[in-house]
């Protein structure tokens, strides 16, 4: 690594000088060798932190109702072309039951913010999941009341993924016409405070920011101490506000954000996103060669998959869950990595937080 370069990366994991924004938006730059090692470094401390295993959580997409307007998703509110869906409760059981059939040790519930989904329908569905399954399970379903979080714990609900999209609370407004940035962040504490183990991120190259932006993202998501960093690249869908917008020019600025997580929250567990696919074919196993550790096969049934794209060129809409299943264990057999068995809790807070 250049000589100017090695302190800003010695100061990643400090406690004691912690990186500043400057030196993080230094090494966002580094390009040829220094890039290489950048990798190498992040792959090695993945290794050591966390173990070659790769956790697979199943993710079923069953339900493409939202009540919101954010401006880069597509399936927001209003949005002209979008055939709706919702998965009747009895089949996403079923398809949780397929999920432990096929060696899942997770479920992931991600829908939209679908006020069907009561309360109560909720618990329901994770008591069910529960019973049936006996599997993990994490919700992706928004922003909830402040009471309903302790009622999912009590219910089954082990983790919660909520991003917080932007660290930057004007581009948050500019993106989210009808959301808050304070109310978002609200939303992570009582999740917290529910027991449930805490997953957030961002989308990295939103328009209207740059270098100073990712950094401060990369910051912000290092000080909430999260079980879980989901990030992924933002990719333009062509039917909403942010359509059109291009790509970062410098490609590896995706690949460059996750390997400086890794390096800042070596106990972290950092999935290897679907839209990092959408980039390039081989995205998502980049990204385990590069920081990650998670794998979240679709395996949402086909009828439903290509009526969730929340951008386009979503990988694996004509597959089904068993394909998706066994494509994975072909991907990770190609990288040398083991798929993990379990539930793949944090390892971060011990057995204190499941
Ligand atoms: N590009 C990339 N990621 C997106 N998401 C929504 N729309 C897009 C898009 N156009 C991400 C958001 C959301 C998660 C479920 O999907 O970060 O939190
Ligand atoms: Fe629903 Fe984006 S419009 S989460």
């Amino acid at each position: 690594m250049t000589p100017e370069l090695e302190q800003p990366l010695d100061r990643l994991n400090r406690n004691d000088r912690p990186p500043t924004e400057a030196d993080l938006r230094a090494l966002l730059e580094v390009q040829g060798d220094d890039l290489r090692e950048l990798y190498a470094r992040a792959d090695e401390v993945r290794r050591r932190a966390v173990g070659d295993e790769v956790h697979l959580r199943g993710i079923i997409e069953f339900s493409n109702y939202c009540h919101r307007r954010c401006d880069y998703c597509g399936i927001r509110a209003g949005s002209p072309g979008v055939k709706r869906y919702r998965m009747a409760p009895d089949e996403i059981v079923a398809q949780a039951v397929q999920a432990r059939d096929w060696g899942f040790g997770t479920v992931v519930l991600q829908s939209g913010e679908d006020p069907w989904f009561t309360t109560d329908r909720v618990c329901d569905l994770l008591e069910k999941i529960k019973a049936e399954a006996g599997l993990a399970v994490t919700l992706s379903i928004g922003e909830r009341p402040a009471d309903d979080y302790s009622r999912f714990r009590a219910a089954g609900c082990d983790r919660y993924l909520l991003r917080f999209e932007t660290s930057d609370r004007e581009l948050f407004a500019k993106i989210h016409p009808d959301d808050d940035y304070d109310g978002r962040l609200a939303c992570l504490d009582q999740i917290r405070a529910a027991g449930i183990q805490v997953g957030s991120g961002f989308m990295i190259g939103l328009p209207f920011s740059g270098l100073d932006v990712l950094a401060r993202d990369l910051l912000f998501a290092t000080q909430l101490d999260l079980d879980m960093i989901g990030c992924g690249p933002f990719i333009a869908h062509p039917d909403t506000p942010l359509g059109g917008h291009p790509a970062w020019a410098d490609r590896e600025i995706y690949f460059k954000a996750i390997a400086l997580l890794r390096l800042m929250n070596p106990l972290s567990h950092i999935p290897a996103t679907t839209a990092f696919d959408a980039l390039c074919p081989n995205g998502r196993d980049l990204v385990l060669t590069r920081g990650g550790n998670v794998f979240m096969p679709n395996i949402t049934p086909v009828a439903y998959r290509a009526l969730y794209q929340l951008y386009p060129n979503k990988p694996c809409v004509d597959e089904d869950g068993g394909a998706c299943a066994r494509c994975i264990v072909r991907r990770l057999e190609r990288l040398k990595r083991p798929p993990a068995r379990g539930r793949g809790d944090s390892v971060k807070r011990g057995k204190g937080n499941g």
